[in-house]
């Protein structure tokens, strides 16, 4: 295991004060925050390699190309991925979710079927229905138990020959919900669907491996893992990416470009038009490499531990309910208060120096289930501690003395 507040030294934003008090960051689902090694990374590019890649003979240019290229090793290592060609570097997991979509465009027809689950964030349900509304595909949903788990009989009837595609979250952003995505591949691969799993909420807590998993797809954030905002992973099998067409046109992605006609470049590239955020790839890499170091086990365990302590103290509160009640879960509870509305609380505990999200989550279909308009969330990683969740249960107390 290791020693939290040496990690803490890590994080300068930690030590910050927000409104007068000590921050105690718990948004982390929304975004991570970025420790001083994945900093000096972006500094040290921009001071000493700042350079287009894969383009000029010159020396910076070289360099920064292999600084780039080694950051996409780090990845397919990191994500186990049989070829590093199958790593598209993306804007995120929207944009790698939107390349998909958009590729499907010309493989599907009328009457296909896609389905997605009860428990998606917007950026998994709003592709898939223009993908409908361009092909005539018909979307289905894999529907949710009040526990927050999405329900496996019936995802197995909603199977068919007609499936095409199947797309599921790893974890849910709003609940924290850890779904079976080794069977929902499993069971889609019988029928011929390909499947994407949307991996932004589970990459800070465990480390998936796409070959024994045998995903078609997979998605990611790095700014859910410690590194930089607007840099993201597409993974995706060999065959599938020579499979979609390109999703953008411009300079990188081509082969030969003719008035009549263009041919387009091999993978990786024929998906990376335009220059991308090199220094945001490079600290992508940097942050694996700082995670890694210091264990996914050891992060798992810890925020496991975490969750369950936040839980009983949070569950003494009376009148407070937990939404996403699985076992299995990562370290979110999203929470109301009896009669509160979330953002009243979300705005009295940022007055504590306290950092929750309030509101919907990006998942209405979620909170429409529950027939809420949205919770608290909070969300722990590796670098809180069970003091600062004692600052949270006692802001939510004074919260709950104020507002009721
Ligand atoms: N999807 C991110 C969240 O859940 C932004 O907060």
């Amino acid at each position: 295991m290791f020693n939290v507040n040496d990690i803490r030294q890590d994080f300068p934003i930690l030590s910050r004060k927000v409104n007068g008090k000590p921050l105690v960051y718990l948004d982390n689902a929304a975004t991570s925050q970025t420790p001083q090694q994945v900093m000096d990374v972006i500094v040290d590019y921009y001071s000493n390699y700042n350079a287009n890649i894969h383009r000029g003979v010159h020396t910076l240019s070289q360099e920064a190309t292999d600084l780039y290229e080694q950051a996409r090793l780090k990845i397919q290592t990191h994500f186990n991925a049989q070829f590093s060609h199958e790593i598209i570097f993306t804007a995120g997991t929207t944009h790698s979710i939107n390349i998909v979509a958009s590729g499907f465009t010309s493989l599907l027809k009328k009457g296909d079927e896609i389905i997605v689950s009860a428990l998606e964030h917007h950026s998994n349900i709003v592709p898939w229905q223009m993908l409908c509304e361009r092909t005539g595909a018909i979307l289905k949903v894999i529907p949710m138990s009040e526990d927050g788990e999405l329900l496996m009989d019936v995802y197995k009837e909603l199977l068919s020959e007609k499936t095409k595609l199947v797309f599921v979250n790893h974890i849910s952003n709003a609940l924290g919900t850890l779904n079976p995505i080794e069977y929902i591949i499993d069971q889609a691969h019988r029928v011929g669907a390909a499947v994407l799993i949307d991996g932004a909420q589970a990459c800070p807590h465990l480390k998936p491996d796409v070959q024994k998993l045998d995903v078609d797809f997979y998605v990611t954030s790095a700014h859910k893992i410690c590194g930089p905002t607007g840099v993201g992973m597409l993974y995706g099998k060999e065959a599938w990416l020579n499979k979609l067409p390109p999703y953008q046109g411009g300079g990188e992605m081509i082969d030969q470009v003719t008035f009549e006609k263009t041919t387009y470049a091999n993978l990786p590239h024929k998906f990376e038009a335009g220059t991308p955020n090199i220094s945001g790839g490079i600290a992508f890499g940097a942050a694996l490499d700082y995670m890694n170091g210091i264990g996914f086990d050891n992060i798992h365990a810890y925020e496991q531990d975490l969750l369950h302590y936040a839980t009983a103290q949070l569950l003494e509160i009376e009148g407070l309910k937990i939404y996403g009640t699985s076992k299995n879960k990562t370290s979110v509870i999203s929470f109301n208060l009896k009669g509160i509305h979330p953002y009243d609380v979300g705005t009295i505990l940022d007055k504590l120096g306290i950092a929750v999200r309030t509101g919907h989550h990006c998942a209405q279909p979620i909170m429409d289930f529950y027939k809420i308009p949205g919770t608290v969330r909070a969300s722990f990683a590796f670098y809180n501690t069970k003091a600062e969740i004692d600052v949270l249960v006692e802001g939510i107390k004074k919260a709950k003395m104020m507002l009721s």
